[in-house]
């Protein structure tokens, strides 16, 4: 048996590292875990955040995966070491290659943060933009409505439109070049973003560098799927599954239209 990369989110966010793992390691079988039944994690506290990660990766470990991508900033800023001593696997998580991809972005060291109450509260970001370059200037701020209306599926509504314009109006104000979606749900609102930050602001999504973080973990542990069948991947939620699917379909696309995907809810919870 295929052995997995096991990811996980409080819902659909992850999937936009899903998908990028996918289109660079297209032979990798994922399985990914989105908690729909408890998102958001951002307004939760740090111990019901770890608590909540522990028992996803309890669930996903019966899988035997070969590697945990913690795929949601809340969780990787307030978990991820717990994890990394709790399981023998490599652990991922979506925050320092988040901050890598922004250092190289960046042309002024001014760089923009927005993410849920808990990831901007941590101050991770912060803390690993300036162990990379200590002389960045950082400008963090949350989008606490974000994540709910990606998890809704309302991508492109004019209240959704409205929410962005409101929530990053301070931001605009700011001489930011450059600007890390901190939370693995924003890249779905991608559009409104780009339009109000202006094309002078580079976005910048974690997902292609902890794709590639993931690919040379594996490359170098001798892991890489070497099967020249496509892999079935497998995704769970814990909450309505209709919409988890309706919009991970949309999002992962080609991705998961050639080959099967199964669906299933794991009652965990
Ligand atoms: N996608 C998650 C993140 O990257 C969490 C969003 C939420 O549930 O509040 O932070």
């Amino acid at each position: 048996m295929q052995q997995a990369i096991a990811m996980l989110d409080s819902g659909v966010g992850g999937l936009t590292v899903a998908r990028e793992v996918m289109r660079q390691l297209p032979q990798e079988k994922i399985i990914y875990f989105g908690d729909t039944a408890r998102s958001p994690y951002g307004p939760r506290t740090s111990e019901e955040v770890r608590l909540f990660t522990r028992q996803i990766v309890d669930y996903l470990i019966q899988y035997n995966p070969k590697m945990i991508v913690i795929a949601c900033n809340t969780a990787t800023a307030v978990a991820l070491d717990d994890i990394r001593s709790y399981v023998s696997v490599p652990v991922v998580g979506v925050i320092n290659p988040g901050a890598r991809a922004a250092i190289s972005a960046t042309d002024s060291g001014y760089i923009g943060v927005i993410g849920t109450e808990g990831t901007i509260h941590s101050g991770a970001y912060e803390h690993a933009l300036k162990r990379i370059s200590p002389q960045v200037e950082v400008v963090s701020q949350a989008c606490p409505k974000f994540a709910p209306i990606v998890e809704r599926g309302l991508f492109r509504s004019e209240d959704t439109w409205q929410t962005v314009r409101e929530s990053l109006a301070s931001l605009r104000a700011t001489p930011i070049d450059t600007l890390i979606l901190g939370c693995t749900h924003y890249p779905f609102l991608t559009e409104p973003i780009q339009e109000v930050m202006g094309s002078q602001v580079k976005l910048i999504s974690s997902a292609d560098e902890t794709a590639r973080e993931v690919s040379t973990i594996l490359h170098d542990k001798g892991q890489l799927a070497s099967s020249t069948q496509l892999p079935i991947h497998q995704f769970f939620c814990s909450g309505d599954a209709a919409i988890f699917q309706d919009i991970a379909r949309q999002w992962l696309g080609e991705h998961i239209q050639d080959f099967p995907v199964v669906w299933q809810v794991p009652h965990i919870i």
